[in-house]
């Protein structure tokens, strides 16, 4: 049977192309109330379907975002909701659906994808680059003092989820500016994801609670967290899992994470998608015992290399020319002056050769060109023109992604 890839025109078409996906989460059929939550912040048009006989079979779509690179805010595409049922696999369907998507993100002028892989081995054919890693943590109650007198700092009040977005939405978008990686949130987003606490997304944890803690008389850092208290022969067993901590401050930090230490009945505190320069490995006085881990976070696809470039600042004067390969959309491929005076293509000399994927894992500053260099994925072609590059992409801060989307 012959197959369309479209994006949909409807809500009902809406739901139909999110099926593939909620069907690889366990549910035959995506509830009505689901599917109208996302749509709040996905617009129908920007989801693409394979379309077989009218049934999609396939599904892939995007988020407008605005997300924070060094030095700006550029749109891009929050690639999400890919699947391809089990029975249309490795037919090529997510290929010519990522095609569609791609095509029209440029289109619309958005240089730039992000997505978080369920698989790494998915997307680099797509010219998607590890673009930011993150940390996950799982502390002993008993073992999770800090280093320095135990000050407290700020005062920690609990607040209905109800009347959460107007106190905390401010301290995100403070931190989220200054962030790369992290995406502007409108608020439809807050409503219908990051305070939205259905069931389904509770995984046998408690319901979602939120601390926000004043310091000098303003509302600084909040918590989003689930207790999941459990006993084994009368003795606490139970943890913290914390879904999102957000201070705008280090002391704002600092009392934030004291107070998720510090609840009664809990044996340890569990967090993941922490930014890997999180201060929490300098605060505790047995960082050892945080059991930080690492794996890989957002990964960037740059869709339209000149757009992206002159879209991010550069820490240091002068310009390279970087020879960049890009089979999946050519019209990125060739050489490109890159400096803080601006980008433009060029045919001078390059002096790093690397695929596309290379440039994402550098934009946001996760990566140096030189470590790029040392895995093989970047080539310097003239001496010194590693050192010339980390300089100008230098970050001050490692990228963090808060939430997988
Ligand atoms: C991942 C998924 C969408 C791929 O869809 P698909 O239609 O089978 O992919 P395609 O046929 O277009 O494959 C394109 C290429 O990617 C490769 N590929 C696809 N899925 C892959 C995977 N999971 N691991 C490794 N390679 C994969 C294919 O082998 C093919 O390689 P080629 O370019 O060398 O030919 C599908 O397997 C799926 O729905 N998986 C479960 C849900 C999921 O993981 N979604 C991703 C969420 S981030």
């Amino acid at each position: 049977m012959d197959l369309d890839i479209r994006p949909c025109a409807s809500a009902v078409e809406f739901r139909q192309a999110i099926a593939p996906i909620s069907s690889y989460f366990g549910r035959s059929v995506t509830s009505e109330d689901q599917a109208e939550r996302l749509s709040r912040v996905m617009p129908a048009e920007r989801v693409y379907a394979a379309w077989e006989g009218g049934r999609a079979v396939g599904g892939l779509g995007a988020f407008p975002f605005r997300l924070t690179v060094p030095g700006g805010r550029v749109p891009a595409a929050g690639v999400t909701v890919a699947a391809v049922l089990p029975t249309h696999r490795r037919r090529g369907l997510l290929r010519a659906m990522m095609r569609a998507l791609l095509d029209a993100t440029y289109a619309r002028g958005e240089p730039i994808a992000c997505l978080w892989a369920s698989e790494a081995t998915i997307y680099g054919r797509f010219g998607f680059g590890l673009a930011s890693l993150t940390a996950e943590i799982d502390v002993p109650r008993e073992r999770s003092a800090f280093c320095g007198p135990s000050s407290t700092s700020g005062n920690v009040q609990l607040v209905a989820l109800g009347a959460a977005e107007q106190l905390i939405a401010p301290i995100y978008e403070r931190v989220a500016a200054e962030t790369p990686g992290m995406f502007a949130r409108s608020s439809a987003w807050w409503q219908a994801r990051t305070l939205d606490d259905p069931e389904w997304r509770r995984r046998g944890n408690g319901d979602l609670q939120c601390a926000v803690l004043e310091h000098e008389g303003r509302p600084a850092a909040y918590a989003l967290y689930r207790l999941n208290s459990a006993f084994q022969h009368g003795v606490q067993t139970g943890s913290v899992a914390v879904v999102e901590a957000v201070a705008d401050s280090p002391e704002a930090t600092r009392g934030i994470w004291r107070y998720l230490l510090d609840i009664d009945w809990m044996a340890r505190v569990k967090a993941d998608l922490l930014p890997v320069d999180h201060p929490l490995l300098l605060l505790m006085a047995e960082p050892r015992r945080l059991g930080f881990s690492l794996r890989d976070g957002l990964w960037v696809r740059v869709v339209d290399v000149k757009a992206a470039l002159a879209a991010r600042s550069y820490q240091a004067r002068g310009s390279l020319v970087v020879d960049v390969i890009d089979e999946f959309c050519p019209r990125n491929a060739g050489c490109w002056r890159v400096g803080s005076d601006g980008v433009e293509r060029t045919d001078k000399a390059p002096d790093l050769r690397c695929d596309v994927s290379a440039l994402g894992s550098a934009y946001l500053g996760a990566f140096t060109w030189s470590q790029l260099a040392r895995a093989l994925r970047v080539q310097e072609l003239l001496p010194s023109a590693l050192a010339c590059a980390d300089a100008l992409f230098r970050a001050e801060k490692a990228p963090w992604c808060a939430e997988i989307f």
